[in-house]
């Protein structure tokens, strides 16, 4: 809920040119290669956004597909596509019923994009990428660990150029963090379900066997699994 003005408000996930986009490209990045050494291969961006990382990894020698549920995301994506004469495959379609014959990828990566799902959900999109992932294949998952940061997230803390966190609130169970978002004009709020680490493990181990993982910053993790 929210996403929408969400995804207008901030360019790091929108506008691959932003420094705060480029600056997610090149801090993970090569983070992500180091777990992907062949630089060839067949990749599946999943919630795909605009594309920036399924770019930076076409540009490496892979094979990408580049998925989102939102049109207007994979809209976007195609036009950078376009300028850039890219040959990334953009579809629309839903990380939890993906439009994939099984063992379809060497490598599935998922950025980003957990605060998204809620527990069944995010079981059925793990369920669904050891589906699609080729048996000696890696998924990497980067995301933030909510129930880390949200703590260490103040009210008034500047976000970008113009809007600063108003209130943080969160539902009796903790699983679902609202956060409203103010400008001088314009206000807006968004419910992230939160995720920490200890949580995306356990649902992973169900289908996964981890084989490495980084701390990226303050509060975001890169694991590598393998299919079970
Ligand atoms: C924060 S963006 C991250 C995009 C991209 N991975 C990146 O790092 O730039 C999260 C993305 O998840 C997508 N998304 C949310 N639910 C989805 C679903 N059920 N299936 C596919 N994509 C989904 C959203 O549309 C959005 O583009």
């Amino acid at each position: 809920m929210g996403f929408k003005e969400y995804y207008r408000a901030f360019p790091t996930y929108t506008k691959i040119e932003s420094k705060e986009y480029k600056g997610r490209v090149e801090t993970l990045g090569p983070i992500l290669i180091k777990y992907m050494n062949k630089n060839r291969g067949k990749v599946l961006d999943l919630a795909c956004g605009v594309g920036g990382f399924s770019f930076f990894l076409e540009d490496l020698g892979f094979d990408v597909v580049g998925l989102d549920n939102n049109p207007e995301m994979i809209e976007a994506a195609k036009r950078y596509a376009e300028k850039r004469s890219s040959k990334v495959n953009f579809v629309v379609g839903d990380a939890k019923n993906l439009p994939f014959e099984n063992n379809s990828f060497d490598y599935v990566i998922f950025i980003d994009s957990i605060f998204h799902f809620t527990p069944s959900e995010l079981n059925q999109v793990f369920k669904e990428v050891k589906r699609v992932i080729k048996p000696e294949g890696r998924f990497l998952i980067y995301f933030t660990d909510l129930r880390e940061l949200l703590p260490n997230l103040k009210e008034r803390l500047v976000i970008g150029e113009k809007y600063w966190v108003n209130r943080i609130t969160t539902d009796t169970s903790e699983r679902i963090a609202t956060i409203e978002f103010k400008s001088e004009d314009d206000e807006f709020r968004v419910e992230f379900n939160i995720w920490g680490k200890t949580g995306v493990e356990l649902l992973a181990k169900l289908y996964f066997t981890k084989e490495a993982e980084e701390k990226v910053g303050g509060y975001s993790y890169l694991i590598v699994y393998n299919p079970k």
